[in-house]
């Protein structure tokens, strides 16, 4: 059974809700899912991973949250990445979704086979954009 780790930021429950969906598809997939708020995540949780999803809304000024995404992403190497399927996901609001675009980037970076250009959602995630996160996961444990 392949291992898939969700890990995400929600500050008020958008991006959450994009996670659930994600884990969801990923673990009728078939994969073995964990689903965790990114400050539970430890770094051997990283390295068992066959394939990783993370998710985090926009904030700052088209940044990731500070206090727990960031320092996370940021202490993320090309040996826990390498090779690894990542999907990225997360909710903005009145931005062009910079973030994401940086965020998918500095990912390819280090090495990881980004899905697509990463989702995004303006705001509380629909139905369509609920199916679009259940679909990312289930792709990513194909
Ligand atoms: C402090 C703060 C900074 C934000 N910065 C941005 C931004 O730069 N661009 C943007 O599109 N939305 C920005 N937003 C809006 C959030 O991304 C949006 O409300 C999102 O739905 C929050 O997701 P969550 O419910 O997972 O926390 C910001 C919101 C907050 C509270």
């Amino acid at each position: 059974m392949k291992k898939i780790l969700v890990a995400y930021w929600s500050g008020t429950g958008n991006t959450e809700t994009m996670a659930q969906q994600v884990a969801k598809g990923a673990g009728d997939g078939g994969a073995e899912v964990t689903l965790q708020s990114v400050e539970k995540v430890t770094p051997d949780m990283v390295k068992a991973a066959e394939a990783l999803a993370f998710g985090c809304p926009a904030m700052g000024d088209e940044a990731l949250e500070e206090t727990e995404m960031e320092p996370f992403i940021g202490r993320l190497s090309q040996a826990e990445l390498g090779g690894k399927p990542l999907a990225l996901f997360g909710s903005y609001d009145w931005g062009d979704g910079q973030w994401m675009k940086s965020w998918a980037e500095r990912m390819k970076g280090l090495g990881a086979s980004v899905e697509g250009e990463g989702l995004i959602t303006q705001l509380v995630p629909d139905q369509d954009a609920c199916s679009k996160c259940y679909e990312l996961g289930k792709k990513l444990a194909g």
